[in-house]
């Protein structure tokens, strides 16, 4: 297909330029907001460009970094080109590249991590001042100037909206068919205007399929045949089988206890292999006609629909390895019927997210004997990726579980500690942990109750007697009885990884 095909308003036909010379509209100092979320619809060719200016002022001594705001992680050909220019000041909200991640946790990066459903409000409030410029990845333009989305939505609405000036790319390779697949909501408002957003099912299409934008901001249009990242997912391990397994059998109680239906309650499932090979243990468990309201569709979400496992899925953007696309491209008209893209205001709002009563399934980095979970952050002060939408599921949810093996690097670390190192989800918003040992149902469970289920069912056996003895002189301490820490202990295990390697005493 053309780009004319593609472009159906002429007055953007006319904007169109190269993607360098979109690039020089972009100016030292401003705030971007660049479309892509988990490695899907993010612009391809006026990242690279903008790269390649920075780099050249920079040579001639001048300093060129912007504020990059997305929807989440991009992929090497936005992040990882940014980063290695060394032409960030200011990431938000969420990245997983190799290159910001090194920046970042070297101090040379700022980075604000913030729960996913808080951009698009936080931005409209102004709280992170003015945005300057959207960079979006469209699929098309229809002949009124409305956008078709590509394969993610995130904050696209909101930087179209927020931004002076906007630089579209069009994605040839984006699939002509996702016209329709969006569900893009105009109806918020700010304090003290808000109403309640009408989303009762979550397939519930409240919005319309496309974009808007003024097309008097529009000073560029690029034109791109780029498929999206695509990375591929671990295939399921024997951990990650077992973590599946005991969330089967534990949700199997759960319906034989008559707390949920035998359709269950719509699937939240978060980013990473352990979420996309608990997703393939359920398709295996007995479940069938379930739903999906959700964050990020990754393979094991297109298996359930192919499957009937799974009857729809509403999520703000697709994760998929060459392969799931492959099929998903292969097979488009059936998706298309069963899944919804929406703002990530709306994907992951925590109005809606109460309201539909999900199971949130998330994977982290550690919990603690006590139930508090970091999702984010290495032996406390490096960060991973970010919190991501975790929180704003795990809040708020109906049942909130939390997964991980229970060692890391060879088994040098105990995913389960007796004080994490980095609190993302406190004890209060998590009720399920997960490891490949067993599970651990939190709810109406004090903390020293807590922390004997943790130890017993979720840690691995070689460190059980390490945290047995913690907890046991802890409860000796004369502070206090009901949440028992040895404050000059407690992230001791921590510090002898950090000096010797191991978490091993
Ligand atoms: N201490 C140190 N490193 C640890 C660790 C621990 N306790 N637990 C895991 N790791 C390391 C692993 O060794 C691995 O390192 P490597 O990349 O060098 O091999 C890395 O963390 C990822 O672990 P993995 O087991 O492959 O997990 P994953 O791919 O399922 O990702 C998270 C797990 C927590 C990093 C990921 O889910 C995440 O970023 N979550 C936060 C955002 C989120 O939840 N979003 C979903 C909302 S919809």
């Amino acid at each position: 297909m053309l780009f004319e095909d593609r472009v159906l308003y002429p007055e953007f036909r006319a904007r169109m330029v190269s993607a360098d010379e979109a690039a020089a509209l972009i100016a030292p100092g401003d705030r971007v907001g660049m479309s892509g979320f988990t490695g899907a619809g993010y612009p391809k060719a006026v990242p690279g460009a903008l790269a390649r200016r920075m780099q050249a002022a920079h040579a001639r001594g001048e300093d060129f970094r912007i504020g990059l705001w997305t929807g989440a992680s991009t992929a090497p050909e936005l992040d990882g080109v940014l980063a290695q220019a060394h032409g960030i000041n200011m990431r938000m909200p969420y990245q997983s590249d190799p290159s910001c991640r090194k920046q970042i946790n070297a101090g040379d990066m700022q980075y604000m991590d913030i729960h996913l459903s808080h951009v698009a409000p936080f931005v409209w409030f102004g709280f992170f001042g003015k945005l300057d410029v959207a960079v979006v990845e469209v699929a098309g333009v229809l002949p009124d100037g409305r956008l078709v989305p590509s394969s993610s939505v995130g904050n696209n609405k909101t930087w179209l909206d927020q931004a002076d000036k906007v630089i579209l790319e069009v994605n040839q390779w984006q699939p002509a068919e996702l016209d329709g697949m969006h569900d893009i909501y105009y109806g918020t408002d700010l304090p003290p205007h808000r109403v309640p957003i009408p989303l009762v099912q979550p397939h519930d299409r409240i919005g319309e399929p496309y974009l808007r934008v003024d097309p008097e901001k529009v000073v560029a249009v690029v034109s791109t045949h780029h498929p999206d990242r695509n990375s591929v997912f671990n295939a399921p391990d024997e951990c990650s089988q077992r973590i599946a397994g005991h969330i089967v059998d534990f949700l199997q109680q759960e319906v034989a206890l008559g707390r949920m239906p035998r359709e269950l309650l719509p699937l939240q499932s978060g980013v990473g292999n352990i979420a996309n090979a608990v997703l393939a243990g359920l398709d295996a468990g007995p479940f069938k006609h379930l739903s999906a309201y959700t964050e990020v569709l990754q393979d094991g979400m297109l298996a359930m629909l192919k499957s009937g496992t799974l009857d729809s899925a509403s999520a703000t953007a697709l994760s998929l390895s060459p392969a799931a696309m492959e099929r998903f491209l292969a097979d488009i008209d059936f998706y298309r019927q069963r899944i919804v893209l929406r703002p990530q205001e709306i994907s992951n709002h925590p109005e809606v997210i109460r309201r539909l009563g999900l199971i949130a399934m998330n994977a982290m980095i550690e919990a603690d004997i006590y139930g508090n979970v970091n999702s984010t952050h290495l032996m406390g002060s490096a960060i991973m990726n970010g919190i991501g939408g975790s929180g704003d599921f795990a809040r708020n949810a109906y049942l909130s579980i939390f997964m991980t093996p229970s060692l890391a690097k060879g088994g040098a670390i105990s995913c389960i500690v007796p004080m994490v190192s980095h609190v993302d989800h406190t004890e209060h918003d998590v009720q399920i942990l997960v490891t490949e040992q067993g599970l651990a149902d939190l709810r109406g469970k004090s903390p020293t109750q807590r922390a004997e289920l943790v130890i017993e069912h979720c840690a691995h056996p070689d460190f059980r007697p390490q945290l047995r003895d913690y907890v046991e002189r802890a409860k000796a301490n004369p502070v206090g009885r009901h949440t028992p820490h040895l404050l000059g202990e407690a992230l001791s295990w921590h510090q002898r990884f950090v000096q010797t390697g191991s978490m091993r005493g």
